[in-house]
């Protein structure tokens, strides 16, 4: 078996930004409409002040516009949906997004619930995964499978159908949308967690695997189906024996790149993708509630 392709998740994902920020130019000097993205920021945690930064840059880069609200840990759950209330109600928005995890006086569902189903680039409210589990066209589609989702189709020349997919994790975010999109791709799926059986079983069978868990270097290569496909959600840092700490994904990478015949890499794989669907959720619903039709990215 020859060593795996090495998905390219950055290239693929500064690609999206561009065509993302070409599609923006259109709208601005056609319609004069300039989509806005807001994200609102509780508390002080340090990995979601740099997603919030980085967002807010390439958001700015592709021609939109970037509303930061930044709330104190303390915020209370009041203050919070009467902000996310505004922002409902503020036409120059056209995404929110309510960066998570929030603090534990929040109810998290409540918050997402009270977002306008059309504005939610994160495809979290119950309306968009119903929309999503029905194959609607309307709804707004969790940013990072769409990205693992895109990755794939490129890999495969746009044509999924048929192929046995075993994806590990069953969040909300990730691991249950990551279900729907494969199967609506017309892949035979099993969402698989930490209680399956035979998890090494299940994925020996796999012609893709998508490893969604949070667990360090979990998945094997000696579990892999000789050329399976490889998309590794994790990002985990962990210690280095020589002191100092690496980013590893969920997936052994060393031993899945002799049995895969395409994985993605930690970093420079999914990670990249998250950002740019999020810019492109954000076109997408800016078109929708004008009553244009979304651009095919
Ligand atoms: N925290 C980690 N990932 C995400 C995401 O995709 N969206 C939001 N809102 N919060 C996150």
């Amino acid at each position: 078996m020859p060593e795996a392709k090495i998905i390219d998740g950055k290239a693929f994902a500064a690609g999206l930004r561009e065509r993302v920020a070409k599609e923006v130019e259109k709208l601005k000097s056609e319609k004069g409409i300039t989509p806005g993205l807001a994200v609102i920021l509780v508390g002080e945690d340090p990995a979601s002040q740099v997603y919030v930064r980085n967002k807010g840059k390439q958001t700015v880069e592709a021609g939109m516009n970037s509303l930061e609200f930044k709330m104190s840990e303390d915020t209370s759950q009041e203050d919070l949906l009467a902000k996310v209330e505004e922002l409902n109600n503020n036409p120059e928005v056209n995404g929110i997004l309510v960066q998570l995890p929030l603090p534990k006086q929040i109810d998290e569902q409540a918050v997402l619930a009270a977002i306008n189903p059309d504005k939610d680039v994160d495809g979290f409210h119950v309306v968009n995964v119903g929309r999503l589990s029905t194959g609607s066209k309307e709804g707004l589609v969790p940013c990072t499978p769409l990205g693992c989702t895109m990755l794939l189709k490129d890999h495969f020349g746009g044509d999924l159908s048929g192929k046995k997919a075993v994806v590990i994790g069953r969040s909300n975010i990730v691991g249950k949308p990551m279900f729907n999109l494969l199967l609506q791709e017309s892949c035979t799926v099993t969402v698989a967690h930490s209680r399956t059986k035979d998890l090494p079983e299940e994925v020996s069978q796999a012609d893709i695997v998508v490893a969604a868990v949070g667990r360090p270097e979990m998945v094997k290569g000696d579990w892999l189906k000789d050329g399976a496909v490889v998309i590794d959600v994790g990002i985990n840092r962990i210690e280095k024996p020589e002191g100092g700490t690496r980013l590893v994904g969920d997936v052994d990478f060393e031993s899945a790149k002799e049995r895969a015949s395409a994985i993605t890499p930690v970093p420079g794989g999914v990670g990249p993708m998250t950002i740019a669907c999020l810019l492109a959720n954000t076109l997408t619903a800016a078109c929708q509630q004008n009553g244009i039709e979304a651009p095919a990215l």
